[in-house]
């Protein structure tokens, strides 16, 4: 197979990337090397990253309360990493933090505690989002969804309307810097600058964009600045566990946090407590210090390769993706089809082939392709909705079948998901693969487990064992 890519800049990606030719077997008894295209879900870690935690391993030790040199050495590699995230979006840290946590559910979750909200605030938000930027609000503030165009973008006319009628009450504007579901990327400045206008802060959810594009929280006193940006390390090729929270400090020096505990304190008695300065405050008990070192070292890749550049080469594929997926009979693609605007968004394509399932394509495509992709709604029910154009009926019967624990019907979409390391010859094999299953030349006999949708071929086994499995 050809590969088609004219990216040389990032065609090295590949092999910095662990595990990227390795071979996986196929219901035939068939080897092949494994095609990833499920990257917005999670991507594989950087060998740069590895290496760097190998290095790292051997010093290991708890950060912060230790004098021995181990802990002096973790000490200033935990702070560096804080370092390195903060110049990765560009935040100053005279009045900025970093705050490790676990990912970006997570730290959204912290800041919802950490705001100052009530009832009255509104928390404006739109119906491209994550699930995980969508529900933690709900439990803080009254939560006002823009809507989306039919095709998917956001509706910013929407936008300075709810604005508008809610003038005076907006606390936060909260959206994602990219989609998950259709990659189509928000106008976050120009949203920054509407919310600051309006009196109210602006978080970005960049767990999706964070791969793909160069995020710049730009200066404090700059009206289209971000004052808060959460993001996964999971999904920016480190993936050990970590995702941060930036924001300005003061937001967090006014209170206490929403966990308390070791580390998070310069004096306790036996009636007070004299909080610590920040991020220590927010980052209740020992830290994740290998996977904030992870983190570091992969944002560090990132800014050395050029998020241009990156974009640039994800640019490639989405416009070759979208001109060859139509080749396959039956195709429909959902949000942006037309190859000429590929650059609005990153490299995240959601599709149907004709009246089959979601669930089966996504599972020929594993077992008798070697091609990883993701099927469903994609933690983005209400946004996925709208893409498929469902009406109030449909969504209801869906729904009461699903709470009665049969997803058979489930709707939903296949997505596939670049990562800088992809190439064209990777769309190549997806289509190949796809042609097959539009004519009905697959081998396997599929069988719907109801209780999750999933399609299994009928008497096949994954031999896991032979590759990696845990002893039980
Ligand atoms: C846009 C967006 N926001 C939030 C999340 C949640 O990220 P995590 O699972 O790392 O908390 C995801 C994960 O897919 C996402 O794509």
């Amino acid at each position: 197979m050809q590969n088609h890519c004219i990216c040389t800049g990032l065609a090295a990606m590949r092999e910095r990337i662990v595990g990227y030719d390795r071979q996986v077997p196929l219901l035939d008894g068939r080897l092949v090397s494994y095609v990833n295209l499920d990257n917005a879900a999670s991507t594989p870690p950087l060998v740069d990253v590895v290496d760097a935690i190998e290095r790292f391993l051997p010093y290991y030790s708890s950060v912060h309360r230790g004098t021995g040199f181990k802990s002096r050495l973790s000490t200033v590699a935990y702070d560096q990493a804080h370092e390195i995230i903060a110049r990765f979006v560009n935040a100053n840290l005279e009045t900025q933090t970093v705050i490790f946590g676990k990912n970006t559910t997570e730290a959204i979750n912290k800041l919802a505690h950490r705001l100052d909200l009530g009832r009255d605030d509104v928390v404006i938000t739109t119906l491209l989002e994550h699930h995980s930027n969508d529900l933690p609000w709900r439990d803080h503030a009254q939560v006002v969804h823009v809507k989306a165009t039919p095709e998917g973008r956001m509706d910013e006319a929407d936008f300075d309307r709810k604005l508008a009628q809610h003038a005076g009450k907006v606390a936060l504007v909260a959206v994602a810097g990219a989609s998950n579901v259709t990659g189509f990327l928000q106008p976050i400045h120009r949203l920054a600058r509407k919310a600051h206008a309006a009196g109210a802060q602006i978080l970005v959810d960049a767990a999706q964009m964070a791969p793909h594009r160069a995020i710049d929280m730009k200066p404090d006193d700059d009206p289209a600045h971000l004052d808060f940006v959460v993001l996964s390390a999971h999904k920016m090729y480190a993936p050990f566990g970590t995702g941060a929270l930036i924001g300005p400090k003061g937001v967090f020096l006014r209170d206490g946090p929403e966990y308390s505990g070791g580390g998070t304190v310069r004096v306790v008695t036996e009636t007070e407590v004299y909080w610590a300065d920040m991020p220590d405050r927010d980052e209740a008990g020992s830290p994740n210090v290998v996977g904030a070192v992870a983190m570091a070292v992969a944002a560090q890749v990132l800014m050395d390769v050029g998020m241009e550049h990156v974009a640039a080469h994800e640019e490639e594929l989405v416009t070759y993706a979208l001109r060859r997926l139509p080749e396959v009979p039956g195709m429909k693609i959902y949000g942006e089809t037309d190859p000429a605007r590929a650059g609005e968004k990153v490299g995240v394509i959601p599709w149907n082939l004709g009246q089959i399932s979601h669930f089966l394509v996504a599972a020929i495509l594993g077992y008798e392709g070697g091609i990883g992709v993701r099927s469903g709604c994609f933690c983005a029910h209400p946004y996925v909705v709208h893409l498929l154009g469902l009406d109030e009926a449909q969504v209801t019967a869906w729904r009461t079948q699903f709470l009665g624990g049969d997803k058979s019907n489930m709707p939903g979409m296949v997505r596939i998901s670049f990562g800088c390391y992809n190439t064209t010859s990777d769309i190549d094999r997806l289509i190949e693969m796809l042609q097959r299953v539009a004519r009905g030349d697959y081998k396997g006999e599929y069988r719907l487990e109801p209780s999750s949708g999933e399609y299994v071929p009928v008497g096949y086994r994954d031999a896991l064992a032979d590759y990696f499995l845990l002893e039980s």
